[in-house]
Formats: structure tokens, C-alpha cells, sequence
């Protein structure tokens, strides 16, 4: 990349930058353009190999990512997550398409759209010449950030990193590089935040250090995107979900809506003596005997009361000690959605 500034001259609004907590409007000549935070349209992305071949990362993308939600990005690997991160960060460029970032069309205003985004690739990348106070520096640099914009002490502080200030990216651990590439990214105080699994290979510490900051940045109106493998970080932090497969988009959901989505519920009945079978009666439910006094019975809440199922574990003459119910999570639905999509043609 190459060391150009980025400025608000040159006609453009500069909306974006030190202003999280606002709307961003699209301008005039992009009346038309919807307010979300981020707008893809019909988006795809070939990769082509050194031998002539292609791979498809991204077929025909469309996804709307609403102003001032944390919004999760999920897939299996090679899935395209990466692809259409770096395409909105302008690492990447897509094959067809069109991207919106705060309201700029990436094809037209490219540095108001880099103006409005922070991103963390997966990627490592650091310069080794710049420890870690400077690397800052030069970022807010480019930025083009005044001495009094700039949060260089404060954006260590957040990572974790002040003990690491003058210390070049050779003599950090993996984790503490990660932490300053998240550093990195927020330089410019972005409304929109984009982390592409920066919390792979990090500290229990520094994930829910990063997590209690992002969370109060995402409250001050920032927008967050996070991808992840951890599941069950997306399920804790994410308000809207989107599930990517193959380059496709299978699922875009608010969080308890997509949970939902997988009608399905365990009944486990913990019972006060031995049985050797399932008691007869039981056996129109999917029902299960896992160890000698406890009863597994899946069902679908749409469908199932579950006093129906008690009412046939008392008709079976079988003493109940203890019940308990377990949801669907976030794990299910992921592994069935793409289970069921890995089925498709
Ligand atoms: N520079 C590249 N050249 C060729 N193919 C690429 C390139 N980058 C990615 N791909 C391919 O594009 C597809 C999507 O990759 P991508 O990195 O976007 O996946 P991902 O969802 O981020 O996966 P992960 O969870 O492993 O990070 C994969 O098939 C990958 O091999
Ligand atoms: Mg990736």
C-alpha cells in the first residue's frame, strides 16, 4: 500500500472520520444510496491461479449491514469471509458488484469509503521498522491526523500494549502483534469497525479486554463486524448474524430469530430406578436412553408441548427426579444450515 494521506480535500465530504455516533448520510448525488452502514449488491470476487484456473470466492453477494449493530460473520474455512472483508477494506478487488461503506459508493469515493472503515485482517501484516508507538503514529499519519486527534496512549492502553510501546513487531508475540494491528485499525476512530478473527491466538485476557472495548465503542454507535470461528463469542456479542457457505449468503438474522430458525429442543428426564429398554408408550417421540435413569426426548416446540412428553413418562408408571430442557444454540443452527447447504446441488 502505498504512504499517501488520506485528507478531507479533493471534493470529497470526509463524513466519517471522528463522528461515530452519527448517522451517515449518503450524498446528494447518491440520494438513492440506502443508510445502512454497509450496502453489497450483487458482489463476486474470482481468484486466478498462477496455472489458468479460477476459484469463485464470492458468488453474487447481497448484504446490508445495519448502521450501529454488531454484526457477526460466520462460515466454515474457505467460506469467503476473508474475500468480502478485504474487498470492503480495499485489500481485495472484487470482480463484479457494488459496495457501499457509510453511505460512499467504494467505485466512486474510495476515500471517503476507506474514511468511514477500520479493518483488522487475518492476516499479519506490520511494518518492522515501526515499534509499536510509531506504527500508530504513521498510521494516524496517513490518516492525516493532527498531534491533538491522534489516541496513540489511549489505543495502547485498550490492547494492552503500553509496556510495548518502543518494541518492534520482531520481539512481540504473535498475540501482542494481533493487538496492534486491532490498535492499528482504530487509529481513525472509524464508525464502521470491521475484525476479521482477532481474537485467533490471543489471551482469555486480551479477548475480553478487546471485547469490553469493542462493546463500548459499539455503544457509543460504532458499527462492529466481527468474523469468527468461536461461535459462541458471535452468539454473547453479535445483535445480527450472517452465515456465508461456499460464497453464498445462507443465512442473514437477528441473533434470536436465527436460533429460532432450528425448531428443535432436548427434554433430559433424569428417572429414580434402572431401565434395561425405553418404557413402550414413549416411542412416537424421538426418545433416547442415555445411562440407566436418564431419558433424552428431542423435540420440536412448534409442534411438541412438552407436558405431552410427561404426561407419557407418568402414563409409562416411570417416577420423574428431574428435568431439564436444552435449547438450540448458535453451534446447532450453524452446522445445520451448512450441513444442509453442502447437500445442495
Ligand atoms: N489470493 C487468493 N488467490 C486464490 N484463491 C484465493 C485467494 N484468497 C482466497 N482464495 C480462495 O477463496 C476462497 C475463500 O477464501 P477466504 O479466505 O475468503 O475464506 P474464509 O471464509 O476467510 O476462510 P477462513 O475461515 O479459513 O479464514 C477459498 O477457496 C480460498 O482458497
Ligand atoms: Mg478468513
Amino acid at each position: 500500500m502505498t504512504q499517501q494521506t488520506l485528507t478531507r480535500d479533493g471534493g470529497e465530504d470526509g463524513a466519517g472520520r471522528g463522528r461515530p455516533a452519527e448517522p451517515v448520510q449518503a450524498d446528494s448525488a447518491l440520494a438513492s444510496a440506502p443508510p445502512d452502514a454497509i450496502v453489497v449488491e450483487g458482489l463476486r470476487k474470482v481468484y486466478r491461479d498462477k496455472r489458468g484456473g479460477t476459484v469463485e470466492a464470492l458468488k453474487s453477494i447481497d448484504l446490508r449491514i445495519p448502521q450501529g449493530s454488531f454484526f457477526g460473520l460466520l462460515g466454515p474455512n474457505g467460506a469467503g469471509k476473508s474475500t468480502l472483508i478485504n474487498i470492503l477494506a480495499g485489500l481485495v478487488i472484487k470482480t463484479d458488484g457494488k459496495v457501499w461503506i457509510g453511505g460512499h459508493d467504494m467505485d466512486r469515493e474510495m476515500r471517503s469509503a476507506r474514511l468511514s472503515i477500520g479493518v483488522v485482517p487475518q492476516e499479519l501484516v506490520l511494518d518492522p521498522f515501526f515499534a509499536a508507538r510509531e506504527a500508530l503514529d504513521v498510521q494516524a499519519g496517513y490518516y492525516g491526523l493532527t498531534k491533538g486527534e491522534r489516541r496513540t496512549d489511549e489505543l495502547l492502553a485498550a490492547v494492552g500494549l503500553t509496556d510495548q510501546a518502543t518494541t518492534y513487531p520482531r520481539a512481540l508475540s504473535g498475540g501482542m502483534r494481533r493487538r496492534l494491528m486491532v490498535a492499528k485499525a482504530l487509529v481513525h476512530a472509524p464508525p464502521i469497525v470491521i475484525l476479521d478473527e482477532p481474537t485467533a491466538g490471543v489471551d482469555v485476557e486480551f479477548r475480553q479486554q478487546l471485547w469490553a472495548y469493542v462493546r463500548r465503542l459499539n455503544a457509543a454507535g460504532t458499527t462492529v463486524v466481527l468474523s469468527t470461528h468461536y461461535l459462541e463469542e458471535a452468539e454473547e456479542l453479535c445483535d445480527r448474524v450472517a452465515i456465508i457457505h461456499r460464497g453464498r449468503l445462507i443465512a442473514n438474522d437477528r441473533m434470536p430469530d436465527l436460533v429460532a430458525r432450528l425448531d428443535r429442543k432436548e427434554l433430559v428426564i433424569f428417572v429414580d430406578e434402572d431401565m434395561a429398554q425405553l418404557p413402550a408408550g414413549l416411542s412416537r417421540f424421538e426418545v433416547e436412553l442415555r445411562g440407566p435413569r436418564r431419558l433424552v426426548v428431542r423435540y420440536a416446540r412448534s409442534q411438541t408441548e412438552i407436558g405431552a412428553i410427561l404426561a407419557a413418562v407418568q402414563q409409562a408408571g416411570v417416577t420423574i427426579l428431574d428435568l431439564s430442557t436444552v435449547e438450540s444454540d448458535l453451534e446447532d443452527i450453524f452446522l445445520h444450515l451448512t450441513r444442509q447447504a453442502a447437500d445442495e446441488p
